[in-house]
């Protein structure tokens, strides 16, 4: 019988399954509600140490939906970090970890570049109790305008001695969470990796206008007849998100030895979607809007497809399959030798009238092709 449980950077967590940073996290309630239908951990919505700065609008999200069935695929959000007061926070943080004493809750920060802040938040989180920290490098909207988020994600030298500056103040594993907003997701993986971040999350919005109105000829969301470019998250995500973690993964397996963690991010909504990822590399996986979209009991068929997906090929945990399917990836040179070789060889066979299906059986050359199938 398969197992979920699993152990990442000393964490037990009862399953991989991960809610994202986000909406889905935003309170104790609703983290509260992750635990009661079963989420592996929570990753809360980001928070900093003065809330005030931070002031969102509404509308803001606008989504993609296919012309027949209406489904959703790609939500745009110009949603900000968290609006709620830090000592707020810290205090469902306590009540979070009184009530769930096993629930595994993952802090995501983000401060100004100032080492005070970033160790003062550090600090006072943790004293908390929780179980880990993500380091948010990666909102690409309204933060950047003020230094933060995807602003020190895009430039990896500032994120490498943030990383550092954390590192020197948390007694819990750190992860860095990254934007996709950059030419090399692998040279900021490396960077966050080598200030010493037990490990990396992947990826956060990609930076997005959604589209433009064809009556009002405003762009969307609109608000006040006015937008800013946002985040793009949702399925429509999904094939970015996977190459940008397999990019990830190389980095840990090639440059740290294969030693530290990886949480694969980006359109998720399904226990087939998560394995992929898994396949890829990550340990664990993140979900934030699919569970906008389907509500926190998801989280159910997500372990049985999983699961499934996991007895059908005889692996046991999670570690079994863990970037399986790395290996699988090469240049394009190559692929050009291996099929000239292939090719090659299915000429010779024929030549030599070797049988390799029924079909190949000739009435003319029969007795030939019997006996090139012939040991001796
Ligand atoms: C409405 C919304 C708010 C988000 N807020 C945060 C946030 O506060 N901090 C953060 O690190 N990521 C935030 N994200 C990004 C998600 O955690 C995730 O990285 C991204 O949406 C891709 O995953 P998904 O397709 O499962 O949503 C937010 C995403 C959405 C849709």
């Amino acid at each position: 019988m398969p197992t979920l449980e699993t152990t990442v950077d000393g964490i037990r967590l009862p399953n991989p399954f991960i809610i994202g940073s986000g909406p889905p996290g935003t309170n104790a309630n609703v983290c509260g509600k992750a635990f009661d239908e079963g989420w592996g951990a929570v990753v809360i919505k980001t928070i900093s140490l003065d809330s005030t700065k931070v002031v969102n609008v509404a509308p803001r999200y606008a989504r993609l939906r296919t012309d027949k069935s209406r489904e959703i695929f790609g939500w745009q959000n110009i949603e900000l970090i968290s609006d709620r007061p830090f000592n707020v926070w810290l205090d469902e943080l306590k009540r979070l970890k009184d009530k769930y004493p096993d629930g595994v809750v993952i802090a995501s920060v983000m401060e100004e570049y100032h080492k005070d802040r970033w160790i003062e938040i550090i600090q006072r989180v943790q004293a908390t109790g929780v179980a880990g920290f993500e380091l948010n490098f990666s909102c690409p909207h309204g933060l950047p305008e003020r230094k933060m988020g995807a602003a020190m994600g895009q430039d990896a030298g500032i994120m490498k001695e943030v990383c550092g500056w954390v590192m020197g103040a948390a007694k819990v594993p750190v992860w860095a969470k990254l934007t996709p907003n950059v030419t090399s997701i692998a040279a900021g993986a490396e960077a966050a990796l080598s200030a010493g971040c037990q490990g990396i999350s992947a990826i956060n919005t990609i930076l997005c206008v959604m589209g433009v109105d064809l009556e009002t000829l405003r762009p969307e969301p609109t608000v006040e007849g006015y937008t800013v470019p946002g985040g793009y998250s949702c399925t429509a995500v999904r094939p970015i998100a996977l190459r940008m973690v397999k990019e990830c993964a190389e980095v840990i397996r090639d440059k740290f030895a294969g030693g530290r963690s990886l949480s694969g991010i980006g359109g998720i909504e399904t226990g087939r979607d998560a394995a992929q990822f898994i396949l890829l590399g990550a340990d664990t996986v993140q979900v934030c809007t699919g569970v906008m979209k389907l509500g926190y009991g998801c989280v159910k068929a997500m372990k049985d497809e999983m699961l499934s997906f996991m007895a059908k090929h005889k692996f046991e945990q999670i570690s079994d399959f863990k970037g399986h399917s790395l290996r699988y990836f090469t240049t394009h040179a190559d692929l050009v030798r291996r099929q000239a070789e292939s090719k090659a060889t299915a000429a010779a066979n024929a030549k030599a009238g070797v049988v390799t299906k029924d079909t190949d059986w000739q009435g003319d050359t029969f007795v030939k092709q019997s006996d090139a199938l012939a040991s001796g």
